[in-house]
């Protein structure tokens, strides 16, 4: 892979963009962080740029969404891990935020606001016209380079990924290069069969990604759980209420034919866990009723999924297999990554659910790789180009001539 890293750029004094993703999951009650894994994975990068004046960019949820909130606490934690001060801006590329970037001092770390309280960092963009956007515009001059420390959100276009680097020289940094490095030893060593476990609330990537995965020989069997379980309930006709999700019947039917022309493939649960008067209750897909909500798999299918994990040559998972900081709805999510835990096999656990599910099951030095990504990860497993990879390669082309 061809691109630059920090040492490759004379940053010495600079003032620099560096785009991180610390997008948390967040408590939906308290609006608390949940848990700051993404944050000190990148406190690396801000460390090893103190000889520079550092502006950290990160997105926080998604609009509408609970956990569409300011950065303020991600400041305050960056700072405990840093162990020295973080500046917070409430403003992303205002005349407050451009005035506090053009006073930063050498050494001196500035977090800019959720970038997605700009409109423009919603859309995807080529890398032209995001360069042309308000919101780069406003703020390019400022700076003398731009560091892409985002993994996570490697397959967004946004003006954050693909505009400042289409206009500054542009390396990658620590966390990029280390999540790089591991995929590509565990990729090329990589045995099947390969059994992919796709869970959470995440849909439309993973449906997109699910269909290169399995023609790339990288998904021999596809276990699901979560919303994309109902998905395909759906088209497989087990259900027939609305799931709630955008383009649904675009996505219930793109769900249909992958099962049509992949049957083997998918494994779908046998029973699930529902709550009935404050209780767990497991029951069979044929008993739901459509005022149940699905919290959780069934003890059925963690027995045939374990089975099927505790036999592959390469494993990966990407989203919890239900709501597992619920009391009582742990066992999935827990079963799963247990018998991922004790496979022989190779193992990859991707996205921010799940790293806090490894910690609080105790198991997370018993996985070979667990990534920072959700679906940025889905995608690069798939064999998709991304553009935030494409941006270093280009900018490594650009500066080498
Ligand atoms: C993630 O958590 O997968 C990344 O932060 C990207 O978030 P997004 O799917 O909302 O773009």
């Amino acid at each position: 892979m061809n691109l630059l890293t920090i040492e490759d750029l004379n940053l010495e004094n600079k003032t620099v963009f560096l785009r991180v993703d610390i997008n948390t999951p967040v408590d939906p009650q308290t609006g608390k962080l949940m848990e700051i894994e993404r944050i000190k994975e990148v406190a690396t990068t801000v460390r090893d740029l103190c000889f520079v004046k550092v502006v950290v960019a990160s997105h926080q949820g998604r609009v509408g969404r609970y956990d569409y909130i300011p950065l303020d606490q991600h400041a305050n934690a960056l700072s405990d891990v840093l162990g020295k001060e973080v500046k917070f801006i409430d403003d992303v590329f205002g005349p407050k935020a451009r005035e506090e970037i053009a006073n930063l001092k050498k050494g001196e770390v500035l977090l800019l606001d959720n970038l997605r309280f700009v409109a423009e960092e919603n859309m995807e963009y080529e890398p032209e016209q995001a360069a042309k956007t308000v919101f780069v515009q406003r703020l390019y001059k400022l700076f003398d380079a731009c560091v892409l420390d985002a993994f996570p959100t490697a397959h967004r276009a946004h003006p954050s990924i693909v505009g400042f680097s289409h206009l500054l020289p542009t390396c990658g940094g620590r966390l990029v290069v280390k999540e790089l490095k591991a995929l590509n030893r565990i990729t090329t060593a990589a045995k099947g069969p390969y059994t992919t476990v796709l869970g959470g609330s995440k849909v439309t990537d993973r449906i997109e990604a699910i269909e290169a995965l399995i023609s790339n020989n990288r998904a021999d069997k596809v276990l699901l759980s979560g919303l994309i379980a109902n998905v395909f309930f759906k088209a497989a006709n087990k259900i027939n209420y609305k799931l709630g999700i955008s383009n649904e019947d675009e996505i219930v039917e793109c769900a249909r034919t992958l099962l049509a022309k992949y049957p083997q493939v998918f494994e779908l649960p046998q029973d699930v866990a529902v709550e009935r008067d404050g209780e767990r209750k497991e029951i069979s897909i044929d008993e739901l009723d459509k005022n149940d909500a699905i919290f959780d798999i069934g003890s059925k299918t963690i027995d045939a999924y374990s089975r099927i994990i505790r036999s592959s040559g390469t494993i990966f998972m990407s989203g919890p297999a239900g709501v597992f900081e619920k009391k009582g709805f742990e066992n999935g999510t827990e079963g799963l990554l247990r018998a991922m835990a004790s496979s022989f096999g190779t193992t990859i656990v991707s996205g921010g659910h799940l790293t806090v599910a490894l910690q609080r099951f105790g198991i997370k030095e018993w996985i070979d790789h667990v990534s920072t990504s959700g679906g940025a990860l889905v995608l690069y497993l798939a064999g998709k180009r991304l553009p935030l990879i494409e941006a270093l390669e280009r900018s490594a082309m650009r500066v080498k001539k």
